[in-house]
């Protein structure tokens, strides 16, 4: 079942933090300690449509949307629990925020999925001196990076930030039309 986190914040607030917290530590160092998954919790309620994915009334999981250019907005964050993972639940939130775009005339969206952990081929390489969109033409998934679960949702490469989280970490800009 869907649920609009914003309107039910109060509720959901504890439920959001521990969902952050467990499932980015498979992506990313940036939200590892409690404190700052609050942190980015209160800034999403702040900026973002935010919505929950409730299974027997646990959140699963939640996928934000906010205003990045005018016509093009930003997925962020998509964090299922682990122990929701892998049952199509990020599918699911996924195509609802596609839903809700499309209902607010937005026409395309983007998102940054970061390779802090050498889980693409992209995090092998000195991005700056390679021949950047030959290596984005034949990126290769070594260990369940979820560039993949976009690209099978229709969300294509646009574009590579070499060393975004440091020396080979980069962050993989994707994004999709949807009208
Ligand atoms: C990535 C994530 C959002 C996917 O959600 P999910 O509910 O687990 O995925 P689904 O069950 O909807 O999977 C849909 C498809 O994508 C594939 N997929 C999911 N995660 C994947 C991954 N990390 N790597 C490769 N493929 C993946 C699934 O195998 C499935 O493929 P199939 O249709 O061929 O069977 C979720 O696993 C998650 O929160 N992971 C940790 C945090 C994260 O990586 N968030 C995204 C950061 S940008």
């Amino acid at each position: 079942m869907f649920m609009n986190l914003i309107l039910e914040e109060e509720k959901y607030f504890k439920e959001m933090v521990e969902v952050l917290f467990e499932a980015s530590t498979s992506i990313t160092y940036s939200w590892n300690t409690i404190e700052l998954c609050k942190t980015e919790i209160k800034e999403c309620l702040d900026k973002f449509a935010l919505v929950g994915f409730l299974v027997n009334e646990e959140l699963a999981g939640f996928i934000g949307l906010r205003e990045m250019y005018e016509f093009t907005y930003e997925i962020h964050p998509l964090m299922i629990k682990p122990k929701f993972q892998n049952q199509g639940i990020g599918t699911k939130l996924l195509l609802e925020i596609e839903k809700i775009a499309k209902e607010n005339k937005i026409p395309n969206l983007i998102l940054g999925t970061d390779d802090e952990f050498g889980k693409t081929s992209l995090s092998k390489i000195d991005l700056y001196s390679s021949d950047l969109f030959l290596e984005i033409q034949n990126i290769k998934n070594l260990n369940h990076h979820p560039f993949e679960f976009y690209k099978k949702n229709g969300y294509k490469i646009i574009g590579v930030v070499p060393d975004a989280n440091g020396k080979n970490k980069p962050d993989i800009l994707m994004g999709k039309r949807i009208v």
